[in-house]
């Protein structure tokens, strides 16, 4: 098995082009910047600047047209797709901007997901603790289609979260929560962030969520620029 601690993580000059009508779009252009463990790191930026395309990439379920990442030296492009696979199933957390539940599996079989598969047990037992935790201990045995668009982000945060990833990355975590659940599942976010001294990348609009976290990127034009708190509009 392979087991990469993400002490640090390097994006160097990475560069992301995608072809459409024969015509280059060049969304991430040359960006670099570190990230230690135990990092809070808050992306933001318009509609289509390339925040979602970043995270697939960091996920490595994009491979980049140019530039590298590297997690304790060891290039990401290099490991085979199995190295990967098993990286992510370890180390990695994962909150879609799209949720990517699996329709046939209820919430309570899609959060206890990532443990199933590493043959843990206790994953049912774990993946109800994370559901109450996020307030759907009344929706275990619904499936998908069954829950609200809020519901479902919040099954497919407990299945990014229960087995204690190191790296948590999460696109929108809260755009489909209302104020009052969005705190509390932030809180949860920043909560196992501090327990397992994991790396927290986070995609946001909502700038309270941002300055949350410790360091503040403004993704636009293809360019990142770390911003300081004060830079964020409320
Ligand atoms: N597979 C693809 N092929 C062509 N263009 C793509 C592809 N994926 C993304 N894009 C383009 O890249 C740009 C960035 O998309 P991305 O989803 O990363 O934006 P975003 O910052 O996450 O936006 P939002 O805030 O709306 O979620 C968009 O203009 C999009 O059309
Ligand atoms: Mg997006």
């Amino acid at each position: 098995m392979l087991l990469l601690e993400t002490e640090l993580i390097s994006v160097s000059h990475l560069t992301m082009e995608f072809e459409q009508d024969s015509t280059p779009l060049k969304v991430l252009d040359d960006l670099s910047f570190d990230m230690h463990r135990g990092d809070t790191v808050a992306i933001v930026g318009p509609s289509g600047s390339g925040k979602t395309t970043l995270l697939q990439l960091l996920a490595a379920l994009e491979q980049p047209t140019g530039g590298t990442i590297t997690l304790n030296k060891q290039a990401l492009s290099e490991l085979s797709p199995d190295q990967l696979a098993d990286f992510r199933r370890d180390n990695m957390g994962i909150v879609f901007q799209s949720f990517h539940l699996i329709d046939s599996l209820t919430a309570l079989a899609n959060a206890a997901l990532p443990l199933d598969i590493a043959g843990q047990s206790m994953a049912v037992a774990r993946a109800k603790a994370m559901l109450e935790q996020v307030g759907l201990g009344h929706r275990m045995h619904h499936y998908p289609q069954q829950l609200s668009g809020g519901e479902q982000q919040r099954v497919a945060i407990a299945r990014a979260l229960v087995h204690q990833p190191k790296l948590i990355l999460a696109d929108e975590p809260t755009g489909n929560l209302d104020e009052k659940t969005g705190k509390r599942v932030a809180d949860l976010l920043f909560d196992l962030h501090a327990q397992s001294q994991s790396t927290l990348v986070l995609v946001t609009h909502d700038m309270t969520l941002a300055k949350r976290c410790k360091r503040h990127f403004w993704l636009e034009s293809g360019k990142l620029r770390l911003v300081d708190n004060s830079a964020l509009l409320t």
